[in-house]
């Protein structure tokens, strides 16, 4: 008989509160999000006080509206799940206390989960949803992993960055040219109005032979390039375009040799990055001549959100009779948590 299950979701790891609710058997619910880029717009990158403050603010109206919306009630809900981290300590704090607080009142589990796992296993939100083993390429603004997957809580970190994140070198490119936050997005904007190949970049680590990145040198190039050329109106979208072209080489060229490498033939993109359309066109290509699939959470939930992590939660929950022990109260969080040493530690 299928246990049932459902779970509400609460993400306040960074500078987005995000509310889910799912159903093992009936899938996604509903969910709402609430995006504080504008807050931090001003300051040019997150600031983590004001992050923290806004979450306090946003996620209990957010949390009454899903279930107004979705017409469930708080006493029909089995779990509800959090980001315990990796992510600010004082936003974590406050997705941490409302979860607790609530599943303490309903008497049921409050889950504290891995913000990557979750953003991992979102694409299990798309259909078809990809099938276990995968190799999934993670990249976000503070993350760039490629794991091999082989089920929930079976995680082998194949690769990962040794400086900054791919998300990372687009938010920090972009505020050289001049963009606002976030970068990624801004960036991919003007670099469609230019051809790469203009100025040329290096390719960190492409002929390394591991699946591990480096991003921080780019930056640097970049910095020098527009310190020396001082590129105009009419060149920063080529300089954009170089940009992206290089961050996007490197990532679906280790990508595909993660695939190579293990075997296998499932691809799944997930974080903030993964909605970089030069991103997504290089590895259908790249994929195609191997015989391999790619699979993308839906689009809005590439980015962080409550969906993700109530499907965690979900997953969870069905998969260990451990962790459904009503909340005590007692929490923690893990501002800095390793991705694999989650399968020991469940
Ligand atoms: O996963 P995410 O929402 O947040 C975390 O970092 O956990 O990822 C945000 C990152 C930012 O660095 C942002 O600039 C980048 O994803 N990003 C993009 C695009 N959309 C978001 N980077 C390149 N192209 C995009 N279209
Ligand atoms: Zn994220």
């Amino acid at each position: 008989m299928e246990t049932r299950v459902l779970v509400l979701g609460i993400e306040t790891s960074c500078d987005e509160t995000g509310v889910a609710l799912y159903d093992l058997e009936r899938g996604l619910l509903g969910h709402d999000l609430y995006s504080q880029v504008a807050l931090h717009a001003a300051y040019g990158g997150v600031v983590p006080e004001l992050a923290s403050r806004d979450h306090i603010r946003r996620t209990v109206p957010l949390v009454c509206g899903l279930l107004e919306r979705t017409g469930r009630g708080l006493h029909e809900l089995d779990a509800v799940a959090y980001t315990e981290g990796p992510g600010l300590a004082g936003a974590l704090l406050v997705g941490a206390a409302i979860a607790h607080g609530l599943a303490y009142a309903l008497r049921i589990p409050a889950l504290g989960l891995h913000h990557l796992e979750a953003h991992l296993l979102s694409p299990l939100l798309s259909t078809p949803a990809p099938e276990f083993p995968f190799i999934a390429l993670l990249v976000s603004g503070g993350h760039t992993q490629l794991v091999r997957v082989g089920g929930i809580a079976d995680y082998t970190l194949l690769g990962e960055t040794v400086d900054d994140a791919a998300g990372e070198a687009f938010d920090k490119t972009a505020k050289l040219l001049g963009l606002g936050y976030p970068g990624g997005p801004a960036l991919a904007r003007l670099a469609a109005a230019g051809k790469p190949g203009r100025y040329r970049l290096p390719r960190p680590m492409l002929t390394s032979g591991d699946l591990n990145f480096s991003f921080s040198g780019l930056k640097t190039a970049v910095l020098t390039l527009v310190r020396e050329r001082a590129p105009d109106e009419t060149e920063r979208p080529h300089l954009a375009a170089e940009i992206e072209a290089a961050i996007v080489e490197v990532l679906a060229a280790k990508a595909l040799a993660a695939l190579e490498e293990t075997g296998l033939t499932r691809l799944v993109v997930a974080g903030g990055v993964g909605a970089n359309e030069r991103l997504r066109v290089r590895l259908a290509a790249a994929a195609a001549r191997r015989g391999a699939t790619v699979y993308y959470p839906p689009p809005e939930f590439c980015t962080d959100n409550g969906a993700m992590i109530a499907l965690a939660g979900a997953l969870r929950l069905k998969r260990s009779s451990l962790i459904a022990h009503p909340s005590s109260l007692k929490f923690t969080v893990r501002p800095r948590w390793e991705l694999e040493t989650l399968a020991a530690e469940r």
